[in-house]
């Protein structure tokens, strides 16, 4: 949600700030803040964009070694200068930056106003702030262990970075159930929520673990629990690029990175498999690839674009490796008092990998004694540190809110996995097998083919950006592709949009289809394509617009659609992973004509890491 970033060191602190809250703003951009340490402790912070907030400081006094900054999402308060971050305490010698839910923070505020505090906010945080300086004073022990303190009586998700005027060469932060990376450069340490802010300046990090409390001072950095257990800190190399988080001569993240697709469908196959001696393995199974194998179900928890990844591995699991699959919602399932067996497998899929709610169904599974299995893209964040197995996606930083090119390596990975345990179980030809295998190398190219679509799916985006509403149908593989279309459109245009399954559209959607609704179906060559194309005639007989995915080559629909695109053949069960391409093209260009601000959509945050 909210992006952290901190730095302590010999250079002054405001630029290396800003252009990380800038690199973070993905993760939240209703309102973001500074505060920087020269003597004073000096504060300012902005509702609105990175940007604003940098216009607004610019005639300020922003020297300082020694700052941190904040983008925010908001949770609790609106979204308003007053209720950014940083926030000061009572006596405005300490100041806090917050990501994540203090649960308790409305117990702890009477209790504090009962001592006279006064708040300036709405916020969860600043109860922290005050509850921190309340023990820094009346227990009168250093800062740490007042963080250390306060954090003991703290009920929530958090990661924090505190600075105060009484220690002015120290940065204390600390995490809990939401991120935090450290990077160690040459006399100076970064404090961030991913390592997007740090990359430039040191590949060396050490990523706290939940419970932990690093403190900087004097050029070291030292790590302890909550708990005041000593703990030394791991560091590593980052494998990140630079160039991966800019946006490479395209307009909009979101473009760079449906563009990069090709490459990243590739980059999370690579060395996975070898088609000419029908090997595959995904190392990550470990020890638990025998679990998974015999698992009599499998459950996948997932929200947003992750949850559509699952559904198409639901279709592929059941049809290659015929072990039946249950696609769960992770909000509803880690509440709904669910069934698990402690021989089920659960598959949580995660692009960023701090969704809380998919966090919170993997510990609830895990409670129950199921194994749990993760494919996440972003290189140790918490749910590859909290499954017992799993794979990595190997997309590369995704900016753009809207996933894309995370969807299809997700699909890209699950598929392999789907082939790996079917092949283990016997339930899958070895003919079939390597069949599948082949057409997968083929993928990138179909992908780049699909791409070449681009000014066609323009000019239809030009005669449709005004429509109201949109219905997106498919069938089969197909199906899933429609409810990640849907929320394409949605999340970028806020036109409404409506996933569902072509046949199903007799039962509801087509009331709604008239001579203004664009109906996007998804309509390939495959197993139920002549039930597709009734389904089509359906539309057409209501005088709805078509707009039809089809196989290169088609004629049928091409009779009956007013708008089609075609798409390379490709073996059914990958359908998903280059029908999908022009969907997000779609999205993309209704976005941009309808003038929306397409990497960071209103309202959306790119990790959300509240439930
Ligand atoms: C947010 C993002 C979506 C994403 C979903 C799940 O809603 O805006 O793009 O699909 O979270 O995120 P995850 O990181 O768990 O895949």
């Amino acid at each position: 949600m909210c992006g952290i970033v901190a730095y302590i060191g010999k250079q002054d602190a405001y630029p290396i700030i800003i252009k990380g809250l800038q690199r973070l703003e993905y993760r939240g951009y209703d309102s973001a803040g500074v505060a920087l340490l020269n003597g004073s402790l000096n504060v300012y912070k902005k509702a609105g964009k990175v940007s604003d907030l940098a216009a607004f400081v610019k005639d300020k006094n922003l020297s300082g070694v020694v700052g941190m900054g904040h983008t925010r999402w908001a949770t609790h308060g609106e979204p308003n200068d007053r209720n950014a971050h940083p926030h000061f305490s009572q006596s405005k010698d300490f100041a806090i930056i917050h990501n994540g839910i203090i649960e308790n923070y409305a117990s702890i505020k009477a209790e504090l106003m009962k001592q006279g505090h006064t708040f300036e906010s709405d916020t969860d945080t600043e109860v922290l702030v005050h509850l921190i300086e309340e023990i820094y004073t009346k227990v009168n022990v250093p800062l740490e262990e007042a963080v250390r303190l306060a954090l003991g009586e703290v009920v929530g998700a958090y990661a924090i970075v505190i600075l105060s005027k009484n220690d002015p060469n120290k940065l204390i932060a600390a995490r809990k159930g939401s991120p935090i990376v450290v990077g160690i450069g040459k006399d100076e340490f970064f404090v961030a929520s991913d390592a997007t802010p740090i990359v430039e300046y040191t590949k060396n990090v050490a990523y706290l673990n939940d419970g932990e409390v690093a403190v900087i001072s004097d050029g070291k950095l030292t790590v302890k629990t909550i708990g005041n257990e000593i703990k030394i800190p791991f560091v590593q190399e980052l494998e990140m690029k630079l160039e991966a988080l800019e946006k490479g001569g395209y307009e909009h993240f979101m473009l760079k990175e449906i563009y990069e697709q090709p490459r990243s469908i590739a980059d999370s196959m690579r060395g996975r498999f070898d088609s000419r001696n029908g090997t595959l393995k995904l190392g990550g199974l470990r020890e638990f690839e025998t679990k998974i194998v015999n698992a009599k179900r499998i459950i996948i928890a997932a929200c947003g674009t992750s949850w559509h990844a699952g559904m198409v591995a639901e279709y592929l699991i059941e049809d290659l490796a015929r072990i039946p699959v249950e696609v769960e919602y992770a909000s509803e399932f880690r509440y709904r008092n669910p069934v698990i067996y402690e021989d089920d497998v659960v598959i949580a899929i995660s692009q960023s990998g701090e969704t809380a709610d998919t966090l919170a169904a993997i510990e609830m599974a895990k409670s129950k004694g199921a194994t749990i299995f993760g494919v996440c893209n972003v290189v140790g964040s918490s749910i590859p540190r909290a499954t017992h197995a799993g794979t990595y996606t190997h997309a590369g930083p995704e900016i753009g809110v809207a996933s894309t090119k995370a969807f299809t390596a997700q699909v890209t990975v699950l598929t392999l996995l789907a082939l790996q345990i079917a092949h283990k179980r016997g339930s899958i030809s070895e003919s079939r097998f390597r069949q599948i295998l082949n057409e997968l190398e083929s993928i990138p190219q179909k992908v780049e083919k699909a791409l070449q679509s681009n000014d066609k799916i323009l000019a239809i985006a030009q005669e449709y950006k005004n429509a109201r509403n949109f219905l997106y149908l498919g069938r089969g593989y197909g199906f899933p592709v429609a409810l990640e279309g849907a929320l394409k459109l949605k999340e970028i245009s806020y036109i409404h949009a409506e996933g569902y399954p072509a046949a199903e559209m007799k039962h509801g959607p087509i009331a709604l289809i008239d001579a203004e609704m664009p109906v996007v179906v998804i309509a390939t060559k495959h197993g139920s394509y002549e039930k597709v194309v009734s389904n089509i005639q359906e539309v057409r007989a209501r005088k709805g617009k078509i707009i039809a995915i089809v196989t290169e080559g088609d004629t049928q629909v091409k009779e009956l659609a007013d708008y089609v695109i075609e798409i390379p053949e490709t073996d059914e069960i990958l359908v998903p992973l280059v029908s999908v391409v022009p969907l997000q093209l779609l999205a993309y260009h209704i976005a941009v004509l309808r003038g929306c601000n397409v990497d960071q959509p209103r309202n959306l945050a790119k990790s959300v890491t509240v439930e």
